[in-house]
């Protein structure tokens, strides 16, 4: 959550009569986290927010089931090789997940037919290739190749792809999204040092209220969607103010740090959720110490399950991945550089390698589209 936005009418105080031109009364609407006692925003409807029927559920991707047992190998996933057709709400393809979260891809070709609720989770969506438009009740946020998309958990929205050819990389965020502890002063303010600003990021701009002809609304809840009927259209929101809110965050706006011999991810945290933190690498001078060996060390994390998904550049440590890969590298047992690259990163200067990296804090299983698309030399290739 970020700073406080205001947009459209408000009253002056809160719970109190806010009134249209000739006298109506507007609708509050609460959108709250946590019960009440998490971050919050406060809504201004024309009609009551409330008056949806219930209906059949029309649309709405498949909730991951695990392939049986697998061996603990390393894992390589070309997602780019999956061609899912549609609009995201039913063409989302979830391929790693916990009780955390899920990680899929999604090639949407459509804009979505309905309005969507996540009754679930966070969404954060790194946009690969493509770019679009989120629409929601709090107006439309543009977003563009190589912007992190976030979209708050229960918020009415839907997704407008542009007319370029879409691949994202998606996270659906049980325990929720968040700026790291270390990034934030004692008051909630991004810190002076944290690795961007409240300025990077880019905000939902209140269009008014108007009428698309949509009727329909999904909500996911407990991995099922569920559909509802609307009477009127939802975008009727004249105003409003709060921290909760879709945004988007380019990954270029990334600052990230180099010291005089490697540092660990930690550093290149750029959001955190529940069991997870999600890390940019993006383009940058390397390690200057005059022994540094640039390329990461071999570890054994032996708490993490760790996800690349390979944007951009030249991937130095990892041999035989393209833009659109996918790693995965079990916890219990180590990983590192491929064959080589440990000793020609000695050296070298810069790396202009861009990636979203994951670690996450309880292992991951493998929903059946991976099998699809793995890589079976993977493992072998680290001999
Ligand atoms: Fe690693």
């Amino acid at each position: 959550m970020l700073d406080r936005i205001c947009a459209g009418d408000v009253p002056p105080k809160h719970h109190t009569q806010l009134r249209g031109p000739g006298g109506e009364l507007r609708y509050e609407e609460c959108f709250t986290r946590d019960g009440f006692d998490g971050p919050y925003t406060i809504l201004y409807h024309l009609r009551r927010p409330h008056t949806h029927r219930l209906a059949p559920a029309e649309h709405g991707w498949r909730a991951p089931a695990a392939v049986g047992p697998r061996d603990l190998a390393k894992r390589h996933y070309r997602s780019g090789a999956l061609a899912a057709q549609g609009p995201q709400i039913d063409a989302r393809v979830p391929l790693l997940f916990n009780d955390d979260l899920i990680a899929g891809v999604a090639f949407p070709t459509a804009e979505d037919p309905v309005y969507i609720a996540d009754g679930d989770a966070d969404q954060l969506i790194y946009v690969h290739r493509g770019g679009g438009v989120l629409r929601s009740l709090l107006g439309d946020l543009a977003f563009a190749q190589g912007d992190y998309v976030f979209v708050p958990r229960g918020l009415l929205h839907r997704f407008l792809p542009d007319r370029s050819a879409q691949h994202w990389f998606w996270l659906s965020l049980t325990g929720g999204l968040h700026v790291p502890r270390q990034w934030r002063n004692e008051v909630g303010q991004l810190r002076m040092d944290a690795p961007y600003s409240h300025r990077d990021f880019k905000r939902t701009e209140l269009v008014g209220p108007r009428d698309e002809g949509i009727r329909q609304l999904v909500v996911r809840r407990a991995g099922a969607w569920h559909g509802f009927a609307l009477q009127d259209s939802p975008l009727d929101v004249v105003g409003w103010d709060g921290t909760v809110y879709p945004w988007a965050f380019p990954i270029l706006r990334f600052q990230p740090r180099v010291s005089s011999v490697h540092l660990p991810p930690t550093w290149h945290g750029t959001f955190a959720a529940r069991g997870a933190l999600i890390c940019s690498f993006v383009p940058r001078p390397v390690d200057f110490h005059p022994d540094a060996i640039p390329c990461p060390y071999p570890h054994s994390s032996t708490h993490c399950d760790e996800i690349i998904f390979y944007c951009d550049g030249n991937f130095t440590s990892r041999l035989g991945v393209g833009a659109g890969s996918i790693s995965h590298h079990p916890m219990g047992v180590p990983h590192g550089p491929h064959p080589g690259a440990y000793e020609q990163s000695i050296g070298s200067t810069r790396t202009d390698e861009l990636a979203v990296m994951l670690d996450t804090f309880a292992p991951l299983s493998t929903a059946p589209a991976a099998l699809e698309i793995e890589d079976p030399g993977y493992q072998d290739s680290f001999l």
